[in-house]
């Protein structure tokens, strides 16, 4: 019997209406259009509004999306992964409830939760249940609602991260294609370049905290740009090196959107042309989990069944990685 691999079958998506621009972030805090393309590449990122509408709101859309999408019957699948870093709530859990209302009933489910890193962590973790040769429908989805935990008066925050979600499902491949090798690395001296200091166990949220708005995403920006580039393209390389890949092997490469310049030195590390480089920054900037899922949404229509897809992340904690995958069909969309 031939090895089983895990492949990417389905896609699906979705952003909030509410596009927030540059422009009007330009008459809330002191920045502006040009300061913002040229340092980041972000020209508008999308913002979940409604009352009582949390992370799994997004992630449901956009798993109905790839269950319409694909015809699949969301009674098959049985394991449902959330990768998020802003969960509905503490305590339960977001892919339960996203599971149950978009009728996967057999299914279980769980959050994953590694910053920016979380959905490629996920493919790794979604992978691993196909490869035992035990599940046939892993559906992995990416979904953050950032703006929950952004102070918009805050403009070295304010201007990077969105809100959204992506989904994919893992099925066995016995063709060969699918996720061929990962890298995955963290570092816990990272924590204190990049966390919301109140919003878990060690310091939960009090009238104190909130006063000090430490409900809020802290970002030493130069310290987690440095290590997002160095990481991501280390990774990257050790990924080319032992599966003796040179740029001409590789199709696409699929970074975490946190900054264009993130995405291009990265690139430039392992000499990679910039057609190769999946982007869509400048849409929906810094989703955190929903980036990789968005990209690959983004991009299904021009993917063809054997295309070698490098995908790397870096983000809180810190947390990073690189993934080779190998896509497994040709899209049906004409556009
Ligand atoms: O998802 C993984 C986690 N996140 C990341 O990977 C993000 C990594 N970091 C970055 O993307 C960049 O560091 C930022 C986009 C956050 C900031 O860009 P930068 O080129 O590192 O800018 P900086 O923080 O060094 O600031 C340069 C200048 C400063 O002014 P002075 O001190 O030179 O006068 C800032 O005060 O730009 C100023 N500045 C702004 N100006 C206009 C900072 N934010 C803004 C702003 N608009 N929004």
């Amino acid at each position: 019997m031939s090895k089983i691999s895990a492949a990417i079958t389905a896609v699906g998506a979705y952003v909030p209406e509410y596009i927030l621009t540059n422009k009007i972030l330009e008459s809330m805090v002191d920045t502006n259009d040009e300061w913002i393309t040229s340092r980041t590449g972000i020209k508008e990122r999308r913002i979940l509004k409604g009352e009582g509408k949390g992370t799994s709101y997004m992630a449901i859309k956009a798993a109905q999306d790839l269950l319409k999408k694909s015809n699949t019957n969301p009674e098959d699948i049985e394991l449902v992964i959330v990768a998020t870093a802003t969960p509905d709530m503490q305590a339960a859990s977001t892919a339960a409830y996203t599971a149950t209302h978009i009728g996967a009933i057999n299914a279980f489910s769980f959050d994953l939760e590694a910053a920016c890193s979380g959905f490629l962590f996920g493919m790794s973790t979604a992978a691993k249940y196909i490869e035992s040769g035990r599940y046939k429908n892993v559906l992995l989805i990416g979904a953050d609602k950032n703006s929950s935990m952004i102070n918009y008066e805050d403009r070295a925050t304010c201007i990077i991260f969105g809100d959204g979600a992506g989904a994919v499902l893992f099925q066995p491949n016995e063709e060969g294609l699918g996720l061929q090798d990962e890298y995955l690395r963290s570092d816990g001296t990272g924590r204190e370049f990049l966390q919301v200091k109140s919003s878990g166990s060690s310091y939960p949220v009090t009238a104190e905290t909130i006063a000090k708005k430490e409900n809020f995403v802290f970002q030493d920006g130069k310290t987690v740009f440095k290590n997002a580039v160095f990481n991501m393209a280390d990774v990257a390389g050790k990924i080319l090196k032992r599966n003796n890949l040179t740029n001409n092997d590789i199709t696409w490469f699929a970074a975490h959107q946190a900054n264009k310049r993130i995405i291009d030195a990265t690139a430039k590390r392992i000499d990679l042309e910039n057609e190769k480089v999946m982007m869509n920054i400048e849409k929906y900037g810094n989703t955190t989990s929903a980036t990789l899922p968005l990209l690959i949404n983004d991009y299904e229509s021009q993917l063809k069944k054997g295309d070698t897809i490098i995908f790397a992340a870096f983000g809180g904690g810190f947390t990073w990685g690189s993934i080779y995958l190998k896509w497994a069909y040709n899209s049906q969309k004409t556009n």
